[in-house]
């Protein structure tokens, strides 16, 4: 008895919502087979694409599987298996992947005891392992899709928003490596008030512009004053690659999750095109190698 799963990478953050916004891609990510054993606990036998440890407690996926086993009396076995498309420290979600794929991939395997919303505690105890914290703002796009907020983290409780039918996602992801636990360790603790009212006012545009579909509202939103400032450092040409995308007629530009990965919204498949062909010029006067994914988000 098994089931075969496919596990979105994600966009967080985006721009103004700092650990609270995300969106899921559509057409990028892993994919996982679970299935159940008669030797008791949760093994993960292989992955494929890229080397990750193994040991269940060591594991992302492991250790979402083992939180949501300890809420429920299933006294089996579970084999995992990962197919790791995204690769890990990309900026796409990919620890946020492996962790909400288990837990959904498990809850279905065991005929659904908990609903997607549950699913996002289970999925956090991943993220803790891979960042140091229990961030939710991977997991909860990929495990409910679309775009989701985080409105509270204590207690949590997070909502699937409205995701506009024309918004396509161009990711570009320079080949080098920025671990989330670093890239938080740079950001500053404290913000200023003038700083804080730009950035709500942000969010609450941009969250109006998705329930209303306004491109020019949610356009007009996708900023942040507050972090792309300090972790563009992170990112060689980072400038360029914004400049770029914007000139090519993007709705708005940042830093997908912690980055390197650098992502732009677009309204419609083709300006998303243009918007990759953008990015691919850019960049290649930079000298670090790169990727380009256009999904539908
Ligand atoms: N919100 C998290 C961060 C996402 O930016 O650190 C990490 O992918």
């Amino acid at each position: 008895e098994g089931v075969r799963i496919f596990c979105p990478a994600t966009i967080a953050n985006i721009s103004c919502g700092f650990d609270v916004l995300g969106v899921a891609l559509d057409s990028v990510g892993d994919e996982m087979t679970l299935r159940k054993t008669d030797t008791p606990g949760i093994r993960i036998t292989k992955i494929i694409g890229q080397e990750i440890p193994l040991e269940t407690e060591q594991n992302v996926a492991g250790v979402a599987a083992l939180a949501l086993l300890g809420e429920c009396d299933f006294s089996g076995g579970i084999e995992i298996e990962i197919e790791k498309k995204i690769k890990p420290g990309s900026g796409i979600g990919s620890s946020a992947a492996s962790a909400a794929g288990a837990a959904f991939g498990l809850n279905l395997l065991l005929g659904n005891p908990f609903n997607r919303h549950q699913l996002v505690r289970f999925a956090m105890q991943g993220e803790k392992l891979a960042s140091g914290v229990a961030h939710a703002d991977n997991v909860a796009p990929a495990l409910l899709g679309g775009f989701t907020l985080v409105r509270s983290y204590d207690p949590l409780d997070v909502i699937k928003l409205n995701t506009p039918e024309q918004l396509y996602a161009t990711i570009i992801h320079p080949q080098i490596e920025v671990k989330t636990a670093d890239s938080r360790k740079i950001l500053k603790t404290g913000i200023s008030l003038k700083d804080g009212i730009r950035q709500w006012g942000n969010v609450g545009g941009l969250i109006a512009g998705l329930y209303t579909e306004d491109y020019d509202l949610i356009s007009r939103s996708l900023e942040d004053h507050i972090v792309e400032p300090i972790r563009s450092m992170l990112i060689p040409g980072y400038d360029d690659l914004k400049g770029a995308a914007v000139k090519a007629g993007a709705l708005g530009v940042g830093i997908s999750g912690s980055g390197p990965s650098v992502f732009a919204l677009s309204k419609g498949s083709a300006k998303a095109r243009e918007v990759a062909d953008a990015f691919r010029s850019a960049y290649s006067v930079v000298g670090v190698p790169f990727e380009i994914h256009v999904s539908k988000i």
